[in-house]
C-alpha cells in the first residue's frame, strides 16, 4: 500500500515535531494496526533524555511482551509518515496545548482535528522540568513496572505501590551518582548481582536502567533463597522477553560469584549483608551497594561501655547502639579494603523504615590502611566485641 500524502497528515508531523522541540510533547498514540505482526497491539512514543540527547521512545506493546526501540525526531517523523495509512490507521498526539486526534479511512482519506487540550491544563515550562528532575531515573511507562504491579494498564502509579516506587526511583537516583565515578557506562558489558533479591523490584529496575537508559549490554543476577520468589521472577523476565536477566535459587552464603561490577544486596538479613559486602570486595567490584536490615550478630556480644551504661539500659537504645556499631564497622572493613565509603539515609522513613545505605565505591589507588585497622580493633575493644562476620570473612 502506498504512503498517503494529505494536508492534515503534513499538520499533524508539524505539530509533533513542533511540540518536541518546545519540550510540549506529552505522547503519540498509534494504533488500529492492520499488518503481519499479529500481537502488536499498539505503539505509544514519548520524548526521553538519553545520554544529553533527547530522542523519542517508542514502546511496542504486544499482547504479551513489550519491546522498546528510540529514535530521533527526523526518523520518528519518517516512522510516522510511512505507516500511517498502511499499517495503523489511528494516531492520537498530546502535546501540553494540543490534542490531535487522526483517522485514516480504507479509502485512504484522512481525517484529523486539531483541538486544544482541555483535560490536562497546560504545563508550565517550570513545572515540567520540575517533574522531569523529580522522576528522571525511571520513567514510568516502563514495562516491568506494569508487569510488577507499580503501574497500571495506562501507566499510572497504583496508589498502593507508591513507596514502592519511590524507593526505586531514589535506588536508581543513587546507583546512577556513583556509576558516574567509574567507567561502567561505558563499558562493553556490565555484571551486576543482587543478593536476596526478593520480588525483584530493584533487580528488574537495574537491569532496565543499564539496557534502556545507558544502551549497555548487562547480565544481572539475583540471588533468593526462595524458590517460589525466584521461579515468579524468572517468569516475569520471560514474559516480558528480557536478556540478560536471570534469578537463581541460593544462599548467599553459599554462592560463589566471579567478575560482578556491581553488588547489591537491599535488606538482606543480618549477616547475608556481610557475605555479599564480602562477595563484592573478592570480585573486586566497583559498586556495592546495600541496605543492611536484622542487626543480630553484634548486639548479644556489646558488652555496655560504664559510661555508657545509663543511655544502653533501654533495649531501644542498645538496639540503635548495635545496629550503628555493626554498619559503621562495615563502613571501616569496606574502607579498609579499597573503598571510599558512605553511609547515609537511603529513603525518609516516612517512606521505610529499613532505610539505611552504605554505599562503596572502588578506589583506584590504594592506600596505607593501618590506621583504618587499628581504628575497627579500638572500637571492638570499648564495645567488647569478639567477633563481626566480614571482618571474619575477610581474614580467612
Ligand atoms: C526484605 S526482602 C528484600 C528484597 C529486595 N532486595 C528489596 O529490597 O526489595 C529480603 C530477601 O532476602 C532473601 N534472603 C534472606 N537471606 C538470604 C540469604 N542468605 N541468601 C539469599 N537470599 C536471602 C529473603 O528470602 C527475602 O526475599
Amino acid at each position: 500500500m502506498p504512503t498517503i500524502n494529505s494536508a492534515e497528515l503534513d499538520l499533524f508531523l508539524q505539530t509533533c515535531s513542533d511540540a518536541f522541540n518546545n519540550q510540549q510533547l506529552q505522547r503519540v498514540v498509534l494504533s488500529k494496526y492492520k499488518g503481519d505482526e499479529t500481537e502488536l497491539k499498539r505503539i505509544t512514543i514519548r520524548p526521553i533524555l538519553l545520554k544529553d540527547k533527547r530522542l523519542l521512545s517508542f514502546l511496542y506493546e504486544y499482547k504479551t511482551n513489550h519491546i522498546t526501540k528510540n529514535l530521533p525526531l527526523t526518523a520518528s517523523l519518517e516512522f510516522f509518515k510511512a505507516e500511517l495509512g498502511v499499517h495503523f490507521f489511528n494516531a492520537h498526539l498530546l502535546t501540553n496545548e494540543w490534542e490531535v486526534p487522526l483517522s485514516v479511512t480504507k479509502k485512504g482519506k484522512v481525517l484529523m482535528k486539531k483541538q486544544k487540550n482541555k483535560n490536562q491544563a497546560p504545563q508550565k515550562p517550570e513545572n515540567a522540568s520540575h517533574d522531569r528532575a523529580k522522576n528522571r531515573f525511571v520513567e514510568q511507562h516502563r514495562p516491568y513496572l506494569r508487569e510488577l504491579g507499580v503501574t497500571d494498564a495506562q501507566g499510572n502509579i497504583i496508589p498502593a505501590m507508591s513507596r514502592k516506587w519511590k524507593q526505586i526511583n531514589k535506588f536508581i537516583e543513587v546507583l546512577s551518582r556513583a556509576i558516574d565515578n567509574t567507567g561502567l557506562a561505558k563499558q562493553n558489558k556490565v555484571h551486576i548481582a543482587d543478593f536476596g533479591s526478593g520480588k525483584a523490584y530493584l533487580t528488574f529496575a537495574v537491569h532496565d536502567y543499564f539496557v534502556d537508559k545507558l544502551q549497555v549490554e548487562t547480565e544481572v543476577t539475583g540471588v533468593e533463597l526462595r524458590q517460589k520468589l525466584v521461579d515468579l521472577c524468572n517468569d516475569t523476565a520471560q514474559k516480558l522477553a528480557l536478556q540478560g536477566i536471570k534469578f537463581e535459587q541460593g544462599d548467599v552464603q553459599h554462592f560463589k560469584a566471579q567478575g560482578i561490577n556491581i553488588m547489591i544486596a537491599l535488606h538482606a538479613c543480618d549477616i547475608a549483608t556481610d557475605y555479599a559486602i564480602h562477595m563484592g570486595i573478592r570480585t573486586g567490584a566497583e559498586i556495592i551497594m546495600c541496605s543492611p536490615c536484622c542487626h543480630k550478630q553484634i548486639r548479644p556480644q556489646m558488652k555496655s561501655p560504664a559510661l555508657l551504661a545509663p543511655l544502653l539500659q533501654h533495649g531501644i537504645h542498645m538496639g540503635q547502639e548495635a545496629e550503628m556499631v555493626t554498619d559503621g564497622l562495615r563502613a571501616l572493613l569496606l574502607e579498609a579494603h579499597g573503598y571510599d565509603t558512605q553511609v547515609f539515609e537511603f529513603i525518609s522513613l516516612e517512606h521505610t523504615s529499613k532505610n539505611k545505605m552504605i554505599l562503596a565505591q572502588k578506589r583506584k589507588k590504594s592506600r596505607d590502611n593501618s590506621a583504618i585497622l587499628a581504628q575497627i580493633e579500638a572500637i571492638k575493644t570499648f564495645y567488647g566485641i569478639q567477633e563481626h562476620c566480614l571482618e571474619t570473612l575477610l581474614n580467612a
